[in-house]
Order: C-alpha cells, then sequence, then structure tokens
C-alpha cells in the first residue's frame, strides 16, 4: 500500500512523509494517498487538532494533487537542503474536498 509519518506540531498534524508503494500499484483497489491523507485527518480530529499541514515537493502536479484534496498554501515556499525547494500546505480538519 502506502506508508506516512506524521507529528503533532502546536494545533496541527504534521505530515512529514506520504508515499504510495508504486510496486503494489497494479494490486490497489483504493487511492492510497487518499486512504493515508484521510487517516491523518481522522487521527488529527482525534486529538483535536485544527490543521493537517504538509511540505510539498517541487511538482506542479503534486500541489494540484494536495490542493484537489483541499489543501491552501500555508505559508511561502521554503528551501530545504535535502529536498530542495517545498511548499506549506495546510487543510482545515473540518473542511472537506468538495
Ligand atoms: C503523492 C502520492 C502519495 C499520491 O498517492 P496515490 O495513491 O497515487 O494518489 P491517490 O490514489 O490518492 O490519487 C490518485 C490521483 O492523483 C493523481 N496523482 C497522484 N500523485 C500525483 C502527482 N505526484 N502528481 C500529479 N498527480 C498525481 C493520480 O494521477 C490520480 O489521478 P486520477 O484520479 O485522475 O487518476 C504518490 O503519488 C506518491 O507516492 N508519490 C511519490 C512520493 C511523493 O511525492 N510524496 C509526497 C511528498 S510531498
Amino acid at each position: 500500500m502506502g506508508a506516512a509519518t506524521a507529528t503533532v506540531l502546536g494545533e496541527a498534524l504534521n505530515v512529514e512523509y506520504l508515499a504510495r508503494n508504486s510496486a503494489s500499484r497494479a494490486a490497489e483497489e483504493r487511492p492510497v494517498g487518499q486512504t493515508l491523507l484521510d487517516a491523518a485527518e481522522s487521527l488529527a480530529a482525534g486529538f483535536r487538532l485544527l490543521w493537517v499541514t504538509l511540505e510539498a515537493l517541487d511538482e506542479p502536479g503534486l500541489i494540484a494533487y494536495y490542493e484537489r484534496r483541499g489543501f491552501v498554501r500555508a505559508a511561502p515556499p521554503l528551501f530545504d537542503a535535502a529536498w530542495g525547494t517545498l511548499h506549506p500546505m495546510k487543510r482545515s480538519v473540518s473542511s472537506r474536498p468538495p
């Protein structure tokens, strides 16, 4: 399937790592990334947090992927020595994508 890690940061659950196991894609019947993001939101709601946050890699398609799932820009892009340009994004725990 895939994997995600997250940490509580203030009033947010920050998703630090999100990835589908590409080798298993053919066998998947459900959307892996979406399922992991839903799990993050459920966890955040359980902790009574306000936000799910993440730092998207600098790929237009990936940013659009998160925007389709209700994430918005949270801050200007930042630069990480290991990952390059990153785009902070957030989604309200109470909001659902259309
Ligand atoms: C990002 C990721 C976890 C999404 O997982 P997924 O299981 O492929 O996505 P979902 O099943 O939730 O959604 C699938 C849809 O999103 C699209 N999509 C997924 N990843 C995308 C990407 N990087 N760019 C553009 N579109 C993407 C698919 O094309 C598909 O579109 P469709 O419904 O029109 O066919 C996965 O692509 C991945 O592991 N990417 C590599 C690691 C990565 O970039 N992680 C995020 C770091 S911020």
